[in-house]
């Protein structure tokens, strides 16, 4: 037999900054499971990647915003966002982070290769800094105008509406997203890494692809039009994988250039973990293997340009994608999936209601592969209702029930086939090579039209063959009826099984197959039909409908969220202190509590707790002491407004004299949380 075909298959690497919605799902992750699922059925030998992404201003930002360090965040996402996808039975066979040393190191080895072969400079330019906040302003860090589309709130790097790869000095009216101020240029020096070195080679390579989607090689060919230049792959931050060069403290890689090495160290690591450490070689280094990327749109550029420009660059002989079939953008019944706004639907939620099968097929059936579609609470009903229970699960109950309450159980020997039976029945045979086909090529909506109007058909063709009412006169006709059905059955639990595993496999077994379904072969299951005499196994409902009351109240409920903002940030009570006294009003106006903005934030050397701190009280700048150490990142808290108890007695702590205090709540297990006002009140504006 021929070696089995290799395919290594890779989901954008989410960022750790936040919880992931229905779009990031359908986008990027559930195509390739469905993919990598279709392909175990063919035999393919596959290799399914991903992890999170870890770096970058978009982990800083949000750090920054949660008063944590980077660190913190992306430890607790990448456990939020791991935990969705096995709800979502997304089944990768390595989930690494970008954070982990083997990234790091591969992404400086990457990074001095490059530089090596000649195709990185170092140069002083002009960059966006901050002059309020005293930072270069990288990547997201800056707002302003898409200089291509217009859009008003496009980053530093990238236009999230347009997908265009920007550089900061083309805003539009830049302001900084630290502290809204309009930046100043500054000079600094900075690596970049010359992608018109490989311009011509990618042109090369990109025209000689076929089955390419239109909109992925409309971005690329305009790119080339513009024609490619050198990009800055160096940031003045903290947080990254450190330049690996003696003389560049305080510089770190970009995040999109050890953000896609991410998925070769996430493969190392699966390769190790397996006891076979150079595996990894036969899938990156292995001209045979089929190397496809699915993203969402606004990953292209660094898909299909940055991140083959640099494996072209290294010496080891790496593979380049075969395809990069990259979706459009998916939203929430109208608008855009917006956590913070509370438009989103909570995927713990969710599932707690509805099975995890049903979603999965809702979304394909929805996906937004050729143009931006949208999630709605409506468009989920109609799919569950006519479609998963009325169509597929009614032709399941139907025969099975029959063949269980009819016929003892067994699968009946069909009599002669007239016309209308042996189109059903080679319909449905033909199905593994058509439908075969769209997996193939990404076009899983299509597939999921093609497959549901078999299930559709077979509905058709029992109510017209009334196998119930032959029963008695033609017993031969009604077993012909009933053993087609139970083969279209049978090739709908395989069609479906890339989409709906765990429910296909329900199905299976009351089929009454013992081999999982998952052990089956795609291209051999038509020329298997059952065998009459077969006994299937007990039948039961595959879905429940959803009334319309339900529907309503969903609708409600996520309104009601949006309206209501977040809250999802909540830190819940546990062990709550029992009230004090009452005070009287004069005692609290003994309390002098007034708003302060953080000037500065240190962490106090031989101390468990103590931070520090410089804060700024309108009428005077003073020092205050407070236990916070370990749970705050100092340089994130510069610029915040706190809530300050000014006239608290002085008190001298590990030689610094205390002038006050900064209040927080305490949570039961002694964690605090820094209050902070609404709005931006002025420091020194009074508390009552
Ligand atoms: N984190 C990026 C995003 O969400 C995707 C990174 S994909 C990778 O847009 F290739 F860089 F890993
Ligand atoms: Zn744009």
């Amino acid at each position: 037999m021929a070696e089995r075909r290799k395919i290594l298959v890779t989901s954008a690497l989410p960022y750790a900054n936040g919880p992931i919605h229905f779009g990031h799902i359908v986008g990027g992750y559930l195509p390739a499971d469905i993919f990598v699922r279709f392909h175990r059925l063919k035999g393919s030998d596959v290799v399914y990647i991903c992890g999170t992404d870890e770096h970058g201003v978009a982990i800083t930002i949000a750090a920054r915003k949660a008063g944590v360090l980077p660190q913190v965040l992306v430890d607790k996402y990448h456990r939020i966002i791991k935990d969705t996808f096995d709800r979502m039975q997304i089944r990768f066979d390595n989930f690494s982070r970008t954070s982990r040393p083997l990234n790091h190191e591969l992404s400086q080895q990457f990074f001095l290769n490059l530089l090596k072969a000649g195709h990185i400079s170092l140069k002083t330019e002009r960059q966006l800094y901050d002059p309020v906040e005293r930072m270069f302003l990288a990547d997201r860090y800056v707002l302003g105008t898409c200089p291509r589309c217009g859009h008003g709130e496009a980053r530093g790097d990238e236009c999230p509406k347009c997908g265009a790869w920007l550089d900061a000095l083309e805003l539009v009216h830049p302001r900084s997203a630290v502290s809204g101020a309009a930046p100043e240029v500054r000079e600094s020096r900075n690596w970049y890494l010359k992608l018109q070195d490989f311009q011509p080679r990618l042109e090369a390579w990109i025209r000689g692809k076929t089955g390419w989607k239109a909109n992925v090689l409309r971005f690329v060919e305009a790119m080339f039009q513009t024609g490619l230049r050198e990009r800055c792959i160096t940031r003045d931050l903290d947080w990254g994988v450190q330049v690996p060069l003696p003389d560049a403290a305080g510089k770190v890689l970009y995040v999109w250039f050890d953000a896609p090495i991410g998925y070769i160290s996430s493969t190392i690591e699966w390769a190790r973990a397996r006891g076979q450490p150079d595996a990894w070689q036969d899938y990156w280094q292995n001209p045979d293997c089929r190397l496809v990327h699915f993203l969402g749109k606004d990953n292209i550029p660094f898909h299909c340009v940055v991140f083959p420009a640099m494996l072209m660059g290294q010496p080891d002989p790496y593979i380049l994608p075969d395809n990069v079939p990259a979706n459009e953008f998916y939203n929430l019944q109208g608008d855009k999936f917006n956590t913070s706004r509370g438009w989103y639907i909570d995927f713990e939620d969710f599932l707690a209601k509805y099975p995890v099968d049903a979603l999965r097929y809702a979304l394909a059936a929805s996906a937004p592969e050729t143009r931006d579609t949208e999630f709605t609470w409506q468009d989920f009903q109609k799919r569950v209702n006519g479609e998963l229970a009325d169509t597929f699960g009614n032709l399941a109950m139907r025969t099975l029930k029959f063949i269980a309450s009819q016929l003892d159980g067994r699968v009946p020997a069909p009599g002669p086939f007239d016309e209308a039976d042996r189109a059903l029945l080679e319909r449905a045979r033909g199905m593994t090579t058509t439908v075969g086909e769209l997996y193939d090529t990404y076009r899983v909506r299509q597939a999921m039209e093609t497959i549901m109007g078999l299930a559709h058909a077979a509905n058709r063709y029992l109510s017209e063959k009334r196998p119930w009412a032959t029963r008695k006169d033609d017993p031969l006709r009604c077993a012909t009826a009933i053993f087609v059905c139970t083969e279209v059955l049978r090739t709908l639990a395989l069609l479906f099984h890339p989409v709906m595993p765990g429910t296909t496999e329900r199905l299976w077994s009351m089929l009454g197959m013992a081999r999982p379904l998952a052990q089956q072969r795609w291209d051999t299951f038509a020329d298997r039909p059952l065998a009459p005499g077969h006994a299937i196994g007990e039948p039961e409902g595959l879905f429940l409908k959803i009334d319309d009351e339900t529907i309503a109240a969903e609708v409600t409920a996520l309104g009601a969220r949006a309206a209501g903002g977040d809250r999802r940030t909540t830190v819940e009570p546990t062990g709550v202190e029992p009230l004090r006294d009452n005070v009287g009003f004069e005692d609290f106006q003994k309390l002098d509590i007034r708003i302060g903005r953080v000037r500065a934030a240190e962490e106090m050397p031989k101390t468990k707790k103590l931070m520090r701190f410089v804060v700024d009280l309108g009428v005077e700048t003073r020092e205050i002491v407070a236990g916070i150490k370990g749970h705050y990142d100092p340089a994130a808290l510069v610029g915040r407004r706190v809530v300050v108890l000014a006239n608290l007695a002085p008190r001298q702590m590990m030689g610094v004299e205390s002038r006050g205090m900064i209040l927080a709540a305490e949570t039961a297990d002694g964690v605090p949380l820094l209050l902070h006002p609404d709005g931006e009140p002025l420091p020194g504006t009074p508390v009552h």
